[in-house]
């Protein structure tokens, strides 16, 4: 067996997040700009390449895959994907095959990737106003993702709702929205805010520390701290009253780097080994160059040896991108 992949400061990289398509059915306000142009087809990897890629991280130790975007479910093919995907499930090689999704086309797919060994998906819903979530998502039909998250339970999924906190958007609601996911079984992450890509809002206007939620809902809540471990970066706690797992992703309030344990694949193939960081391998060259296996472990070696220590998101800073791609690039 390979040795596992261990970057420059001795963290361990297990988990590869893989956005097969910068698209998406709904365009939140806070994630893409208004007119987002989308890449040609040309540059973006077959399912071939993404199956290469993300094969050769199992290789070399990845337990978790978990596929992102712009929204996973309109890439073409997404299925087959997680067909070739799972024989990894099988063999015992990854421990979790997973996807993080907007929850709008979950009434199609739910059965058929329950059926191919996911277990968990991760349902992004910043509030319950249908009215509010048509203008945060540009158009978006909240009904959708409701019944998308019930055909994900029907089948058998556990469902996590992620939410970003938005200080106008849905600051006021965040009880009501954990509330709502507790009482139907679903943990529940809240996260902050991130400068990544330039949108037409000032995000500083928006941005809300998880610092103020939290206390803020312990002025009603007893939230107590549990060692609940997903492999992701949300600290969670238990919420007393409502019985379920609320988790918090801090980037800015509470940097978690050091335990970083995660790199990413754009759908064009290139490698980031930091969300916050323009740090770049180009795998889709290595691949059309007519690399060998080797080869591309090789490159991925190098890369990972490289990953950053961190991100330098500031609050302060916030206004200005602090990476020039948009989140919907590197599906989070
Ligand atoms: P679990 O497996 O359920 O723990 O999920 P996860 O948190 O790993 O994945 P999910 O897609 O639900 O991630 C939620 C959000 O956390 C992402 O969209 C990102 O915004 C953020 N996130 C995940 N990893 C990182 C990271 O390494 N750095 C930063 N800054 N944010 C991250
Ligand atoms: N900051 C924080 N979260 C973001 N997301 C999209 N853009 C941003 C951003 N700039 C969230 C989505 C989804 C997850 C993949 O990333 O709401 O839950
Ligand atoms: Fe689409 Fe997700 Fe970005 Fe919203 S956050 S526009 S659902 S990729």
């Amino acid at each position: 067996r390979a040795p596992a992949l261990v970057d420059g400061f001795g963290r361990t990289v297990s988990y590869l997040r893989v956005s097969v398509t910068d698209r998406c059915d709904l365009r939140c306000v806070y994630c893409m700009s208004e007119h987002m142009t989308f890449l040609p087809k040309a540059q973006v990897l077959t399912l071939e390449e993404l199956d290469r890629i993300a094969s050769a991280f199992v290789g070399l130790g990845t337990r978790k895959l978990r596929i992102t975007g712009g929204e996973p479910l309109v890439r073409k093919g997404v299925m087959d994907l997680f067909e070739r995907l799972s024989r990894h499930l099988k063999s015992g090689d990854l421990d979790e095959l997973t996807l993080t999704t907007n929850g709008t086309q979950l009434e199609t797919f739910a059965e058929g990737l329950a059926r191919l060994g996911v277990r968990r998906v991760n349902v992004s819903l910043d509030t319950l106003d249908p009215e509010k979530f048509r203008k945060l998502t540009r158009g978006g039909q909240l009904p959708k993702v409701i019944a998308g998250i019930e055909a994900a339970q029907a089948a058998g999924l556990t469902v996590k709702i992620n939410a970003v906190a938005l200080k106008d958007d849905n600051a006021a609601e965040l009880p009501d929205l954990i509330a709502w996911a507790h009482a139907r079984g679903c943990d529940m992450t809240l996260i902050e805010a991130m400068p990544l890509g330039e949108i037409e809002v000032d995000r500083t206007d928006q941005f809300l520390s998880l610092k103020d939620v939290r206390r803020g809902l312990e002025s009603f809540w007893t939230l107590d701290e549990i060692d609940h471990r997903t492999g992701g970066p949300a600290r969670y706690v238990r919420v007393k009253e409502t019985g379920g797992r609320l988790g918090f992703i801090t980037p800015l309030s509470h940097n978690f780097c050091e335990s970083c344990n995660r790199v990413r694949l754009t759908c064009t193939g290139v490698l980031h080994t930091c969300l916050g960081r323009e740090d770049a391998s180009d795998l889709r060259a290595v691949l059309r160059s007519g690399a060998d296996d080797a080869g591309l472990v090789e490159a991925i070696r190098m890369a990972v040896d490289a990953k950053p220590k961190g991100h330098d998101f500031q609050i302060e800073r916030a206004a200005a991108p602090a990476v020039a791609r948009h989140m919907s690039t590197t599906g989070g």
